[in-house]
């Protein structure tokens, strides 16, 4: 029972991101089993500068910054972080502060695996995403 609530819990959290509402049921019920929710206070670092990677993260509720060198960048609900690291399996090229108390949804390095094997359209968005930062960053660089 408990296990089914949480299940139910960690559903209505994963469709409040836009980034899954366009997934099937099939789909959505796989990522939900993958996904742990996770309160958090603000000020909180989730993922320091050149540490490994071992987790991504879905924002559904508050706001975290990513203290780029060029200048810090807020993201909000939908959006995500710390793909990078496990996509290319750099170190981590930034570090994330939570900056509003904020309900996140964690992917383990592990499961993001389990994921790209089982569903791998939508680890394709992701890396869509991490190529563009990654390329962004890059050129910021040689600025
Ligand atoms: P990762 O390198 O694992 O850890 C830091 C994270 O900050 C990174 O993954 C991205 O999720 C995020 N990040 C880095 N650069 C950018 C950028 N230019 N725009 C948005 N997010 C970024």
């Amino acid at each position: 029972e408990l296990q089914r609530r949480h299940f139910l819990h960690t559903w209505d959290l994963v469709t409040a991101v836009p980034f899954f509402q366009g997934l099937g049921a099939a789909a959505i019920a796989d990522i939900v089993r993958l996904l742990r929710a996770r309160e958090v206070a603000e000020g909180t670092i989730i993922v320091r500068v050149g540490e490994p990677g071992d987790a991504m993260y879905f924002i559904v509720s508050g706001e975290v910054t990513v203290q780029l060198t060029s200048e810090p960048l807020m993201l909000g609900p939908g959006s995500f972080f710390g793909e990078m690291a496990l996509l290319f399996g750099t170190p981590r090229s930034a570090t994330v502060t939570v900056t509003k108390p904020s309900v996140l949804l964690v992917l383990d390095i592990a499961d993001f695996r389990e994921l790209a094997g089982r569903r791998p359209e939508v680890v394709n968005l992701i890396e869509i995403e991490g190529k563009r930062r990654r390329e962004a960053n890059a050129a910021m660089a040689r600025f």
